[in-house]
């Protein structure tokens, strides 16, 4: 077995540093090749915009593991996230995240004895991840939003699988599908469709912010939670806060051919170059690795010397009793490596079976497929919103493109800024920017129109008006594929 190997930037090599020495102490890696690959900023400073090589890629592909440290992304301007692309090129689309407490790992949760154990599935491709963004006028930007049936139902349907494989009895999903009731909507729906193939195990939604409030409360409540993209990211902090840190956060993310495990953390510019980093997140992340191969007295020799070291006191500078010597990343690595073979006193030791290797590299596939989850449903296109600059008065706006709708088979219903509707009726407190969003639909008794009619339109509009986007509003099977404007 081939696992591609990449350190990462800050805190990267000190944290993989360690964890390697520890498989590698463990005999975990003794019938398996390591291929170091070139990933990070420093590629992507030599100008590969993906932040990796095309050797690099073809490793992974041919490997199907990638075992990799953080990786820096700038805030703002600069390249895109070399981690977010990973993700995203190899279709790795569940990212599980394990939040635990730990034997010397003092935080309040544990001072008052409470247990923390639950799991983060988090939708790994879609959402504003997407990083669709645009400049649409001269003060706005825009940030495009896309969930998908098939997206969904790949993380959902991973939920349910994991957790009936580890014999836990409740998922939960977090969302906000009272504000976004179309996106998040269609999130929740399709949880609840893939969770009928489960019945075994109960399920609960919670609204996201609701969440966040009940996982400081009651933590011990939750055992998997699946979240949108962005909302995972934000919740799995939080939740890494609950436990001590995040240092002690582990990841994987999974694909049908290609996983990638890591930490949940960054990094660390903070500690970069000073061998103090926590390297309890990758190393638990290897050991998520190791199980998704078969190596399954691998990964429970190797999580009892952590949990023994942890419960005697073996400790970095960001957790433990203060009055103990904090020992260097390395040094940690080698008080693990010394307790091989121990188990843990306090809490449970893990037994999990014995090795049997599971993994086959992957094959690659020919071409790209496309997923659907819905049979084709009949649509009809009843008309379009359309984004425009604008720097007139809204009557006078209004009045200009109710004249050049008359021509057409569509009248003006309304004029949105910001997602508020201000024409024909509005607030005047609502504040308006450069950017309007002008919807015209079908008049009634109209014939049925071809998106041809909404270019006619558009390009009667564009005329007058800068426009930014065009979307159809279409209607699937007689429901309204669009949502309504706030106050409309
Ligand atoms: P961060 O996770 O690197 O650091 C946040 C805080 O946690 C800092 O105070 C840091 O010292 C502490 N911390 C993180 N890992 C630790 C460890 N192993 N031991 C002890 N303390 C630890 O987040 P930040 O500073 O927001 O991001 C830094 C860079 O990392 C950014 O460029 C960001 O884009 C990137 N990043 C990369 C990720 C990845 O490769 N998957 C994930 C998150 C951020």
């Amino acid at each position: 077995m081939r696992i591609a190997l990449a350190s990462g930037d800050g805190i990267g090599p000190e944290i993989m540093d360690a964890t390697l020495a520890l498989l590698r102490a463990s005999g975990a890696l003794n019938n398996i090749e390591l291929v170091p690959v070139e990933m990070g900023k420093a590629i992507f400073d030599r100008g590969e915009t993906r932040g990796m090589t095309s050797e690099a890629i073809s490793t992974v592909e041919s490997c199907g593991l990638l075992l990799k440290g953080p990786m820096g992304t700038m805030s703002g301007g600069g390249g895109k996230s070399i981690n977010v692309t990973a993700r995203k090129i190899w279709n790795a689309f569940a990212n599980l995240r394990h939040f635990r407490s730990l034997p010397g790992v003092r935080t309040p949760y544990s001072m008052a004895g409470i247990g923390v154990d639950f799991y983060i599935v988090r939708e790994n491709i879609e959402d504003t991840y997407g990083s669709i963004e645009h400049q649409i006028s001269n003060d706005v930007m825009e940030c495009k939003r896309l969930t998908s049936a098939p997206g969904c139902d790949a993380v959902h349907r991973f939920a349910f699988e994991f957790a009936r494989k580890s014999g836990i009895d409740i998922v939960h999903c977090g969302h906000k599908a009272n504000i976004m009731k179309m996106t998040d909507g269609l999130f929740l729906e399709r949880f609840r469709s893939v969770a009928s193939e489960y019945p075994e195990i109960r399920t609960a939604d919670v609204l996201v912010d609701a969440l966040c409030m009940n996982m400081v409360m009651r933590p011990q409540q939750y055992r998997v939670i699946v979240l949108p993209n962005l909302q995972g990211d934000i919740v799995s902090d939080l939740a890494a806060g609950l436990v001590g840190g995040l240092g002690f956060a582990p990841s994987a993310n999974i694909g049908n051919h290609i996983s990638i495990f890591e930490a949940v953390h960054g990094t660390a510019p903070d500690l970069a170059g000073k061998g103090v980093a926590n390297p309890c997140s990758l190393m638990f992340s290897s050991i998520m690795l190791l199980r998704h191969v078969g190596l399954l007295g691998h990964a429970a020799r190797i999580e009892n010397a952590i949990l023994a070291a942890l419960e005697q006191g073996v400790r970095t500078a960001d957790f433990g009793d203060p009055t103990e010597p904090a020992l260097s990343t390395g040094d940690f690595a080698k008080a693990v490596i010394q307790r091989l073979g121990q188990q843990p006193r306090h809490v449970k030791p893990v037994v999990d079976g014995v090795d049997h290797l599971t993994h086959r590299p992957p094959v690659k596939p020919d071409s790209i497929e496309e997923v659907r989850t819905f049979a084709k449903r009949p649509e009809r296109v009843v008309g379009a919103d359309i984004t425009l600059d604008g720097s007139e008065k809204l009557s006078e706006l209004a009045g200009s493109l109710q004249g050049i709708a008359k021509t057409t088979p569509f009248h003006l219903t309304m004029i949105a800024n910001r997602g508020t509707q201000v024409w024909p009726s509005g607030s005047v407190y609502t504040d308006c920017v450069d950017s309007w969003c002008v919807r015209f639909e079908l008049r009634t008794g109209s014939r049925d129109i071809q998106q041809s009619d909404v270019m006619a339109l558009l390009e009667a509009i564009a005329r007058r008006y800068t426009v930014s986007t065009y979307t159809l509003l279409r209607n699937f099977a007689g429901k309204a594929g669009y949502s309504l404007a706030q106050g409309q």
